[in-house]
């Protein structure tokens, strides 16, 4: 029997067919979203004895397709609700997306996600034929979360709300009462709530971290990974977790036909570093702090040609450059050809505005902001 099935092609992922042209052939990557990559000899060095004979036994067979059970211990301990049968890891997160979209919603669905955003979240959906609006965040409302809009966007056949917080490319952080909202708005629309929370833990103030999605919502759904917080985007180790436990086994047959498991040594590495997680988040925070101090330093002397809302967490910021007349798509491509300074433009987001994104994570950002500052001297005074 022949059957057949419409399908979408699923649109090109912008963001990184820029990377895939530039991340690396730029001298300076100063819109990277991960934390300056962990060296692995100082990650081994962090081993306890457990680990350290795990790591020196390793066989590099197939490993459990639902990932390594101490690897789903360490994970869940992340959360305070979640078991470790309620974890399973993917290939980054990105995988994680796509394999939760796939599963999730389909023709007649609809989802709701924040947008300007990390395009996967949006586009895997409407790839698999679900209605998709953009919860749009703006500048003028510091990027906020509008609860209210929220609210109005609802349908019937709402599915799924999603949201990335901390945010990517705005750095903001949706503040306790509007989490809170927010999950009133999940739980009376019935809907799964995905928390994207790749940037967890790189709160610049530790007492506005928020509860994790999957702790919060009964059919909240936490995104995690190595790559940003931990440092470790090699790894290419990302999980969900969830109470949502049917949920969980639809993902883990969606799974079979992407990667089946992780791979033998990252899941190791992981452990290592998920085990010592305070040592390896206060190198990200302190990496994100000093750039952090020097990049309002430098949008203090600019005031009058950048605007900058002041990320309140994670390892980027969406800046706006306002010279009348100067775009910023134009302006991003002379800076990388001359100076090697590699920014993000919105466009790349889809967004209209003339932000771009900048990173917070690489310890180069010193001299990388040393050369644009000089090549803003000749084009922006
Ligand atoms: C918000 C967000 N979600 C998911 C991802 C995917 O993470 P990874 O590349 O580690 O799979 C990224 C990466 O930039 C991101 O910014």
């Amino acid at each position: 029997m022949v059957t057949h099935h419409a399908c979408v092609r699923i649109a090109d992922f912008a963001l990184e067919r820029y990377f895939a042209r530039w991340e690396f052939n730029a001298r300076f990557v100063l819109c990277a979203s991960d934390v300056e990559g962990y060296p692995m000899a100082e990650l081994l060095e962090l081993a306890d004895d457990e680990t350290g004979e795990l790591w020196d036994g390793l066989r590099l067979g197939y490993t459990v397709s639902t990932g390594h059970p101490l690897l789903r211990r360490e994970i869940a301990s992340l959360y305070d609700s979640i078991d470790p049968a309620e974890v399973l890891t993917f290939a980054g997160a990105e995988e994680a997306v796509f394999c939760l979209m796939n599963v999730l919603v389909g023709p007649g669905d609809h989802a709701i996600v924040t947008w300007p955003g990390y395009q996967s979240l949006y586009e895997v959906a409407r790839a698999n034929g679900a209605a998709v609006t953009l919860h749009e965040l703006r500048e003028s409302s510091g990027w906020a979360l509008d609860i209210e809009l929220l609210r109005r966007q609802l349908t019937p056949a709402t599915r799924l709300i999603v949201v990335n917080l901390p945010h990517n490319p705005t750095g903001m952080l949706a503040d306790r009462e509007t989490f809170d909202r927010l999950i009133e708005v999940a739980e009376e629309a019935g809907a799964h709530l995905l928390v994207d929370e790749v940037y967890r833990g790189l709160e610049f103030d530790p007492s506005r971290r928020l509860p994790a999605g999957a702790d919060s919502a009964s059919r909240g759904i936490s995104l995690g990974v190595m790559s940003k917080s931990f440092a470790l985007a090699g790894l290419r180790v990302g999980w969900l977790a969830t109470h949502d436990r049917e949920l969980l086994d639809r993902l883990a047959r969606f799974k079979d036909y992407t990667t089946i498991c992780s791979s033998a040594p990252s899941e190791i590495l992981a452990i290592i570093a998920l085990r010592a997680r305070e040592r390896v988040l206060a190198r990200s925070r302190a990496i994100v702090a000093a750039n952090l101090e020097r990049l309002d330093g430098f949008f203090e002397d600019w005031a009058d040609r950048f605007s900058w809302v002041r990320p309140v967490a994670g390892s980027i910021g969406f800046p706006r450059l306002t010279v009348p007349g100067v775009r910023i798509d134009e302006w991003a491509a002379e800076l990388v050809e001359s100076e090697g300074v590699l920014l993000l433009p919105g466009s790349q987001f889809g967004h209209p505005g003339n932000h771009f994104r900048i990173g917070l994570g690489r310890t180069d950002l010193p001299r990388a902001l040393d050369q644009l500052e000089a090549f803003a001297r000749r084009t922006l005074r």
